[in-house]
């Protein structure tokens, strides 16, 4: 099953809301919060008291990227706030097993995030206890950035891992995703594609409807 989460990075912050609204009635399986500290990465987005505000909007499923140090810190408050899934990065975590313990535990799905330098190997040891692995498809901290090739191959590799494993578990791609290129995403074996500008430009009802339309053809 392949799902669209947009990410509201690119969305309209002034009218946030309503912006939900629209790709959740697009069809938009998943809102793709990106939570930015400004230490694990250069800028600083927004926390807790957004994802709180939005919570009543929809019951698409609140997917909450952690590009923050030590994100264990705020698994419990990030759910307290509405998350659904919780996603961390490889790279800021120093206990992961903990952490990915922590998110379970408190009743939210678990997801690691890889950035695009961190070879697919690093998840070796986790691969069960994940719910879903997101491949950084860019550099974290910006939307608007231009898709970095080479992480094509990350996702076959996990991919691979992943079905010699016996697991169906799925992997998410985020940065750069536009219709023009998706397709390659999906062939590498992604199902979960994260879009923030390409869904948020122009018309993001249109935008949404595009993505699901190429999905339902693959
Ligand atoms: C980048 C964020 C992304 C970002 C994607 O650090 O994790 O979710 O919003 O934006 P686009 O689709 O514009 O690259
Ligand atoms: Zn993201």
């Amino acid at each position: 099953m392949y799902i669209l989460a947009p990410s509201i990075l690119a969305a309209d912050f002034s009218r946030l809301g309503e912006e939900v609204r629209t790709v959740a009635d697009a069809g938009a399986e998943y809102i793709h919060l990106d939570v930015m500290d400004g230490a694990f990465v250069p800028s600083i987005s927004f926390g807790m008291p957004v994802i709180q505000k939005l919570r009543p909007v929809t019951d698409k499923v609140f997917d909450v990227h952690m590009m923050v140090e030590e994100p264990g810190r705020y698994v419990a408050d990030i759910k307290k706030a509405g998350a659904d899934l919780i996603c961390v990065h490889q790279e800021a975590c120093r206990h992961l097993d903990r952490t990915l313990n922590q998110i379970r535990e408190c009743g939210c799905k678990a997801a690691v995030a890889l950035n695009p330098a961190t070879p697919v190997e690093t998840l070796s040891c986790v691969l069960k206890e994940a719910d879903m692995f997101l491949i950084m498809s860019v550099n974290p901290g910006f939307g608007g950035q231009k898709f970095i090739p080479y992480t094509l191959k990350k996702i076959r590799k996990l991919r691979a891992m992943l079905n010699e494993a016996g697991l169906s578990t799925d992997i998410q791609v985020d940065g750069g995703i536009s219709a023009a290129n998706v397709r390659d995403v999906l062939d590498a074996g992604a199902n979960v594609i994260v879009a923030g500008s390409a869904v948020f430009k122009n018309d993001a009802a249109a935008n949404t409807r595009e993505f699901l339309e190429i999905f339902s053809r693959y």
